[in-house]
């Protein structure tokens, strides 16, 4: 018997798993049925409540795979310690959701998908960066209307970012590549804030530049900025790619807003709450050359009030690692986690083997977790 809003995939498995959504593709399903789990998925679209989720861990479950949407804190890791659980995987490489401390108290390892979603993640700060920028979808709104009468001179002036200056705040695997695309793409200047200095993505764009300067070319400038004030005064886009803690929470502020040009840019397709984003309604209404991008909210999924009505502001769901192959593998690694886990494997603590988890003969291993350290588990490597 399985509750309204559920399936079951290999029934006769012997250790029963729950999966909060149905993940996409069928991989995930076929590593934790040959981890010997029943499977049971949550097929509702809606975000499930924590007492559902408690329910649905019920009085036996071995492990589970969860939403960032989800919060799974003390209440849930007590209910699945309870229930026998000794597994716990994040769907998604941000795990802000997520109570780590909470499930190593009670020895539950905490699984994410990290590496999948890097390239899928940055072209979709990319996508934002150039749909605000050239005022995408306001203009297919006006198409869409029946409002074009012809071509204008100033019909939708937009800005013009080759040669001008990207930053980034948060230069780790998704910030690197945004700026590797924007600055290869459009040749700009590139200026960074990340407490860890980036030595490797610095020397790439010192090459780069030598090899700008062979081909006739004008190279392109580098810059660690020692303040997060210093990259929003100077670039003319600034993509966000931090990780959401206690830290960077509201890390953009209306003071900091301030710093930015009038005509800047600004992109989130990390965390919404990094930016406080009552504080962005406001910056984009006094400034109308100023422009937005956002995959992500502060309160999800709902937005502060006003801000879909602004024009200069780009709104999407969410979405940036929207891609099947992307999707699908989050999906083989989440369960790899989990399954790993439930036969007893090691953890991989090398990132760059996360692709040889996604085809093939995969290694006998779980491919992230984040609090294997802390949990004494053994490695692969
Ligand atoms: C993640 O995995 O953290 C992303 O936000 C999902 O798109």
């Amino acid at each position: 018997m399985v509750a309204k809003g559920w399936k079951v995939y290999n029934p006769s498995g012997k250790k029963r798993v729950v999966v909060t959504k149905e993940l996409p593709g069928d991989r995930w399903l076929k590593i934790l049925a040959q981890a010997d789990a029943r499977v049971e998925y949550g097929t509702e679209t809606r975000i499930l409540r924590a007492r559902e989720i408690k329910a649905a861990i019920g009085n036996r479950c071995d492990g589970a795979i969860g939403q960032l949407t989800e919060d799974w804190g003390q209440a849930l890791f007590a209910a699945l310690r309870k229930a026998g659980g000794t597994a716990y995987s994040n769907y998604a490489v941000g795990y802000n959701n997520v109570d780590v401390d909470a499930a190593t108290k009670r020895g539950i390892p905490v699984g994410n998908t990290p590496g999948v979603l890097t390239e899928a993640t940055a072209e979709m700060a990319v996508a934002l960066t150039f749909s605000a920028a050239r005022r995408v979808p306001e203009a297919d709104a006006y198409m869409r209307s029946g409002r074009y009468e012809g071509w204008l001179p100033a019909l939708f002036l937009g800005e013009l970012l080759a040669r001008k200056t990207v930053g980034v705040i948060g230069a780790g695997r998704i910030g690197t590549a945004y700026a590797k695309m924007m600055v290869e793409g459009f040749k700009m200047d590139f200026i960074y804030y990340d407490i860890h200095r980036n030595r490797g993505l610095e020397k790439y764009f010192r090459e780069y530049s030598k090899f700008l300067r062979d081909q006739g070319e004008t190279p392109v400038k580098v810059t660690r900025a020692t303040t997060v004030g210093e990259v929003l005064e100077n670039a003319d886009v600034v993509s966000l790619h931090p990780l959401l803690d206690e830290t960077t929470h509201h890390l953009i502020n209306a003071k900091r807003l301030r710093l930015m040009k009038k005509n800047a840019i600004l992109v989130n397709a990390a965390r919404g709450p990094v930016i406080d984003e009552a504080a962005l309604v406001a910056h984009c209404k006094k400034n109308p050359e100023f422009k937005a991008g956002l995959d992500v909210f502060e309160g999800e999924p709902k937005m502060k009030p006003g801000l879909s009505s602004l024009k200069n502001v780009v709104i999407v769901p969410h979405i940036a690692s929207a891609t099947g192959w992307t999707r699908q593998g989050m999906a083989t690694l989440a369960a790899s986690n989990v399954a790993a886990i439930l036969r007893g494997w090691p953890v991989s603590t090398d990132p760059l083997r996360i692709p040889e988890f996604l085809e093939g003969t995969a290694p006998n291993a779980a491919p992230s977790i984040v609090n294997a350290k802390q949990l004494g588990l053994p490695t692969l490597e």
